[in-house]
């Protein structure tokens, strides 16, 4: 059974995700061999079960040669008790005390952004080009120590990683590619890594350079990982948290209007609520560590309720792929859960996964989020699609999705807009 969604469905995937949910909610993909899980509570459960369920497992199925470039060990992928370890070097740091520190300089960087767009004098623009991919790049990479004016080959570098398919089907050109941008990551990072070792600086990288596990440094693969995990995982979702916020809002015209409405108090939650609806992170592996029992439960018991009917046994080794962004979706937990509701109660969503790994960044993507939307509200008024979308059908044929397989956005998003002359 293939447990991924169609290639024509990835950008709306919730139709295939209730059916896996209702009829096979613990699914075995012989081809792949990877088990598929689609509701919240079992997808919960093994986050919370790091012994049980590894992380030490890169997600891409590659040749072996390109294995150790493609699927390296990084915090992401690291187990306990290492994983403790290395996350207590940047913990402190992405606190919401902390980040909270960056909020001026976060604004500063999204005003700028939308002083070009509106300079351009052309009352359209390319929401993703012009504004949500600059804005978390640019951050991201000041926290690091790395010069933003080379977002465009950092642009470049994620395309070609997150393009790669999870499954066996990525063609070899792909591969190489990935495997090459991974190579350039490290020459790139190997010359910081030298200047700052020589001049260190307060950011990121120095503060990686500097720090101590058990007594000793990073070796120098460590830290290569850590920098590019951070520069990716950094600005990748990130881009995609905004686009699809501002899509689901225009998309959504009612919600828009509430969020104008009662800006200060519904500021956070269409954050969450997109972080829900359209999870940029789409899903996670893990790894079975021993052999594990799963009970199913399906519909169609006793007055409709549910039922534990099968007894699915993953073996030690097999891989799991959990879908978050079905989890979003589970009506057991959401309320009418394909309805974009930015008044939605318990929105205790999985969009930044739970347990040990649970998202590092997740402070600051809410806070650029935040600030994003406040000033797009700020600045534009009768903002829209720029292109036909009167008839409200087969909206994913007229933006451009995003090419991955495990990460749900857009390339581009063409909107229209007047600007307040507020500034
Ligand atoms: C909307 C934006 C974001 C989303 C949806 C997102 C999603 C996620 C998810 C689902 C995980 C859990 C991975 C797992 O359990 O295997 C994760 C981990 C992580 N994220 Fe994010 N992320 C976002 C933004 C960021 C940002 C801005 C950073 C920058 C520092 C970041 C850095 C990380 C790191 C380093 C991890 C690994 C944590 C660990 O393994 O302990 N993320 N993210």
């Amino acid at each position: 059974m293939n447990i991924y969604p169609p290639i024509e469905q990835r950008f709306s995937p919730f139709e295939f995700y209730s059916l896996m949910r209702k009829n096979n909610p613990v699914a075995f993909d012989e081809v792949n061999e990877q088990w598929g899980l689609y509701r919240y509570r079992d997808i919960e459960k093994i986050l919370r079960e790091p012994i049980k369920f590894s992380s030490k497992f890169g997600p891409f199925q590659v040749p072996q040669e390109y294995q150790e470039n493609l699927n390296r060990p990084s915090l992401l992928n690291t187990d306990p008790p290492y994983h403790r370890k290395l996350r207590t070097i940047v913990d402190t740091l992405f606190v919401p005390i902390e980040i909270s520190k960056l909020e001026p300089r976060i604004e500063n960087i999204a005003n700028e952004l939308i002083d070009n767009i509106i300079e351009k004098d052309s009352a359209t623009m390319d929401l993703i080009t012009d504004f949500a991919y600059p804005l978390p790049a640019t951050v991201i990479a000041e926290l690091l120590g790395v010069p933003s004016e080379d977002q465009d080959t950092f642009r470049q570098w994620a395309d070609n990683i997150v393009s790669l398919e999870i499954t066996s089907d990525s063609d070899i050109d792909s591969i190489r590619k990935a495997n090459k941008t991974v190579a350039d990551m490290d020459i790139y990072f190997s010359k910081l890594i030298e200047k700052k070792k020589k001049m260190p600086t307060n950011d990121l990288i120095s503060h990686i350079i500097r720090a101590r596990v058990d007594g000793h440094s990073l070796s120098e693969k460590e830290i290569l990982s850590f920098c590019s995990l951070l520069l990716n995982a950094g600005h990748v979702t990130t881009v995609n948290l905004i686009g699809n916020l501002v899509l689901s809002l225009l998309e959504n015209p009612q919600e828009f209007k509430r969020l104008q409405e009662n800006q200060n108090s519904l500021i956070k939650a269409a954050i969450e609520e997109t972080l829900r609806y359209r999870s940029p992170v789409q899903f996670l592996f893990r790894i079975a560590n021993a052999d594990v029992t799963l009970s199913e439960e399906r519909e169609g018991g006793r007055a409709g309720d549910e039922e534990r009917v099968q007894i699915q046994k993953i073996q030690k080794g097999q891989g799991i792929t959990l879908f978050l962004g079905s989890a979003n979706h589970d009506e057991s937990i959401f309320t009418d859960p394909e309805r974009f509701d930015i008044t939605r109660k318990n929105l205790r969503h999985l969009g930044f996964g739970t347990g040990i790994h649970f998202c590092l960044g997740a402070p600051l993507a809410r806070l650029e989020g935040q600030i994003a939307l406040r000033i797009i509200l700020e600045r534009f008024e009768k903002l829209q699609f720029n292109f036909d979308n009167s008839d409200r059908q087969d909206l994913h044929t007229k933006v451009s999705p995003l090419k991955s397989s495990f990460l749900l956005g857009l390339s581009h998003l063409p909107l229209r807009f007047q600007s307040k002359n507020n500034r």
